[in-house]
């Protein structure tokens, strides 16, 4: 077993306070980067196609009013922990080989998409596969996947933000798949297949009485048409005062789980003539990390009013950090191993942004502070293994991988606490 020997310097917080201090104060902006980016007509295409989809899955209908979390598990391993899962500061800690990795087989698990299944796209190499993440003072659970198909019987998780999301979703469904012995029992709840710009998917599994569920809103706030009078460069606006008007359907849930981060850049904003809004006004020099922070407010005053926190579990997964080899994006060299020290772009103006508005609320929130842990990872992005291997790729990762652990994080908490 070699243990690396990496730590770092974040703690995750999930207190509980009452002052409501979360103006944006002047800050600089984060590191520009570049990214290829759809063109205006294609977005607008694509919002038209996406909303359209949207109204014919919500339109079929579903409801789950769902009893709280109450059932405990005896017989889950916790004999390692001393006191609660959450005193433990789960992030500060360092991968460590483990043959029992990786989880599950990305070929046959119908929920992976073609892009992230690297073995299945020729990748050779299989040590990526094999690492487990240990905190310094406890240990993530073992993931036993029939006591988690246990504790969601009757639930209803949800996942909310961009393509990170729709991975960790991925993730969760294939992880509790191979738990399931009728694989036909577990479907898209519309038959959709899954795409990237789809708004919603719901996976049912039906002989368990659960879904788990993603809704792609990528900047959580509301996009819109260009306002009135505006300058010509403006094509849309983000409203930064306003929640994503899907947000009514991550209400009645269980466990909610939301991230952003990897759209809050020049060229997926500015660069497509989208700008900043608050209220009526135009805030065109309004720097990315300030509507970011202001963006995280609105979400905060949304998630205070909406949920009910005694029935609802929120988790905020931090920025996940990418490792491109030059700043045009296009050299992606993955690596056999992971670092021994924190590299890549973590963008950690981000997260830390994202602790300091959690830590302001008024109800419970735990912030998966995945940031640091996955900036060692830069063996496990999907490099040329995905569905074009003409279009390196240093941001998303290979499923089984990261996202798995991400997601045992997650169910540690909900099954120790
Ligand atoms: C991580 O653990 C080390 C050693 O136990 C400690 O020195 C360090 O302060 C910890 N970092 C955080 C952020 O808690
Ligand atoms: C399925 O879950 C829903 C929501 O919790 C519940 O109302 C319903 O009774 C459950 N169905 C069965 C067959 O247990
Ligand atoms: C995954 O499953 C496929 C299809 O069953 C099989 O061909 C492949 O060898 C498996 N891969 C691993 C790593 O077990
Ligand atoms: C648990 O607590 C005991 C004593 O209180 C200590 O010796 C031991 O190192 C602790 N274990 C862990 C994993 O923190
Ligand atoms: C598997 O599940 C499907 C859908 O729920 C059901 O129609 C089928 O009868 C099940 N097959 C078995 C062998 O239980
Ligand atoms: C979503 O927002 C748009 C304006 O941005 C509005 O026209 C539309 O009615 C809203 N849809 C729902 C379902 O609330
Ligand atoms: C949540 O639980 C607390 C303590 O049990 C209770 O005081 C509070 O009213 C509950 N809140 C809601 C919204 O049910
Ligand atoms: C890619 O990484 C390997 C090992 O870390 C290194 O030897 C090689 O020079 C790198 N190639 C480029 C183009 O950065
Ligand atoms: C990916 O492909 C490019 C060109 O096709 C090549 O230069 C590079 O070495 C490949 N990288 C990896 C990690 O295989």
């Amino acid at each position: 077993m070699t243990e690396m020997m990496t730590s770092f310097n974040r703690s995750v917080s999930f207190k509980r306070s009452a002052s409501l201090g979360r103006r944006a104060p002047s800050v600089t902006s984060p590191r520009v980067r570049r990214l290829s980016w759809v063109s205006r007509k294609f977005h607008v295409l694509v919002v038209i196609g996406s909303l359209i989809s949207f109204i014919i899955a919500i339109g079929c209908g579903y409801l789950f009013l769902l009893p709280s979390f109450s059932q405990a598990f005896h017989d889950y391993d916790t004999s390692k922990f001393n006191g609660t899962f959450s005193s433990c500061n789960v992030f500060n800690g360092s991968w460590v080989q483990d043959d029992s990795y990786p989880l599950y087989n990305a070929t046959e698990c119908p929920f992976v998409e073609q892009g992230f299944n690297c073995l299945g796209n020729g990748r050779n190499d299989k040590d990526y596969l094999r690492w487990r993440w240990k905190p310094k003072t406890c240990d993530i659970l073992r993931f036993k996947v029939r006591n988690v198909l246990e504790k969601f019987r009757n639930k209803r998780v949800v996942f909310v933000g961009d393509s990170m999301s729709r991975t960790q979703w991925e993730s969760l469904i294939c992880l509790l798949m191979t738990g399931v012995e009728n694989k036909t029992s577990v479907y898209e709840m519309n038959g959709n297949k899954i795409t990237k710009q789809i708004r919603f998917l719901g996976v049912r599994f039906s002989s368990f009485n659960f879904t788990i569920e993603f809704f792609r809103s990528v900047f959580l706030v509301q996009q819109g048409w260009m306002p009135k009078h505006a300058p010509k460069r403006v094509k849309s606006t983000l409203k930064l005062d306003k929640l994503d008007n899907i947000s009514t359907h991550w209400i009645n849930s269980d466990v909610l789980i939301f991230n952003t981060g990897q759209w809050w850049v020049p060229g997926k904003l500015f660069e497509t003539g989208c700008y900043f809004q608050v209220g009526n006004s135009l805030k065109l020099g309004m720097p990315i990390l300030t509507a970011f922070r202001t963006a995280l407010g609105t979400w905060a005053s949304w998630v205070e009013k909406n949920i009910n926190t005694n029935r609802t579990q929120v988790f905020f997964r931090t920025f996940e950090p990418s490792h491109w080899g030059d700043q045009t994006r296009r050299i992606c060299n993955v690596t056999q191993n992971p670092l021994s020290e924190a590299r890549g772009r973590d963008q950690s103006l981000f997260s830390d942004t994202v602790l300091e508005v959690v830590k302001n609320m008024k109800v419970p929130i735990t912030v998966l502070h995945i940031t640091s842990m996955s900036a060692l990872r830069s063996d496990a992005h999907v490099g040329n293994w995905s569905d074009s291997p003409f279009t390196p790729d240093c941001s998303h990762w290979c499923l089984p991988g990261v996202p798995d652990v991400w997601n045992e994080i997650i169910l540690s908490y909900l099954l120790t606490d």
